[in-house]
């Protein structure tokens, strides 16, 4: 029994050394921004709208995202699970769209394409979506 407390507390360590790894791809300042656009009918049927047009031949229709579109990208991300690499504050999603992910950016940006208050209405409609998808 002498050795089960380290190997304990080593496990534990691991356990908070890998949720600290996890964490590192979210954005600590993304994650302090507040959604400013209310999740109304009008925002969520204009993220639809933006999201069928942009982002639903990688994301696919329902969101569970789907096989590489380019060789050497990874999978398109399942956005209506509870799993988010790049943090899953609304913040975070938003700072994601805007600015895709670098180096690669097999996300790529969209801050170009997207205003500030359609890349809201997105995360507006992806969080409906995930809730539609439970
Ligand atoms: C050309 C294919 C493609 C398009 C179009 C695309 N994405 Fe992505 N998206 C990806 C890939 C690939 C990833 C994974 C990126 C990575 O791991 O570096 C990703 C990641 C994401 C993430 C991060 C998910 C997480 O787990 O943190 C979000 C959010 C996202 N996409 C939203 C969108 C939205 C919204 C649009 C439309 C404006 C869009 N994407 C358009 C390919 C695409």
């Amino acid at each position: 029994m002498r050795t089960s407390i380290p190997l304990a507390l080593l496990f534990t360590a691991g356990l908070l050394a890998g949720a600290a790894a996890a964490q590192e791809k979210g954005n600590a300042d993304a994650a302090k921004m507040q959604n400013p656009v209310a999740p109304s009918t009008e925002s969520i049927a204009a993220g639809k709208e933006a999201y069928d047009r942009n982002c639903r031949f990688c994301h696919s229709a329902d969101g569970t995202g789907g096989p590489p579109k380019d060789a050497g990208f990874p999978e398109a991300s399942n956005l209506v699970d509870e799993t988010w690499d790049y943090g899953s504050t609304d913040g975070e999603i938003y700072t994601v769209i805007r600015k895709g992910t670098p180096p690669e950016f097999a996300m790529e940006p969209w801050d170009d394409r997207l205003d500030e208050t359609e890349t809201w209405n997105l995360v507006n409609y992806l969080r409906a979506l995930a809730k539609g998808a439970k």
